[in-house]
């Protein structure tokens, strides 16, 4: 990869209009969430979430968070079109799983667009299997596949991104 990429953890204080303007930037107006919303997130949610900077310039982040004591779920993640093909999707996934394996989790879920293919191939790499649809999931009408990373995929992306000592719930 060329350039330095930091990930960084979400600072609720401080990173909202970082996280908001890439958000903004990535996603279209239809797909995008709210400004309470993403400030109720990042607030709610600092633990897991963290901003990508290239060379010091954001260029991605990831916002997840824990669900009862085993659940995490995957609620947004982006990265700046200049900045794609890179590993930052994988690298930011990646460091948010390993955060929330050490807090107790055993699988992570999330929610994508059906035709959203970057992703899902993205998901599928890192273990993620489809395991419904959710039909009219979002505001326009498109379905969703509702993916699960478990049991063996989620302990070998484990092995093999983190190193991860587990904290009681
Ligand atoms: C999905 C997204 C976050 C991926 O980020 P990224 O930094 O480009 O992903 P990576 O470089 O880490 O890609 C990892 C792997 O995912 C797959 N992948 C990523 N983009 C892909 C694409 N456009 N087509 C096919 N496979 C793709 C590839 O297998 C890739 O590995 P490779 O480059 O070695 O072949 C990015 O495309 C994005 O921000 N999209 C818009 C926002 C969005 O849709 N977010 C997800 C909402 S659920």
């Amino acid at each position: 990869m060329k350039g330095s990429l930091e990930l960084r953890k979400c600072d609720p204080g401080n990173d909202l209009d970082i996280i908001v303007s890439l958000e903004r930037e990535i996603f279209r107006p239809s797909e995008q969430y709210t400004l309470g919303f993403i400030n109720w997130l990042c607030r709610n949610c600092t633990n897991y979430s963290y901003i990508a900077f290239m060379d010091g310039k954001p260029v991605g982040y990831i916002i997840s968070c824990i669900e009862g004591l085993s659940r995490g779920h995957v609620i947004s993640v982006g990265v700046l079109s200049d900045y794609r093909r890179m590993g930052i999707g994988n690298a930011l996934m990646c460091r948010s799983i390993c955060s929330m394996a050490e807090r107790g989790i055993d699988h992570v879920i999330l929610e994508v667009r059906v035709s959203n293919t970057p992703a899902i191939t993205l998901y599928r790499k890192l273990g993620f299997d489809v395991h419904g649809v959710l039909r009219s999931y979002y505001n326009d009408g498109e379905d969703a596949y509702l993916m699960i990373l478990g049991n063996d995929k989620f302990e070998a992306l484990i092995r093999k991104c983190c190193s991860v000592t587990k904290q009681p719930p």
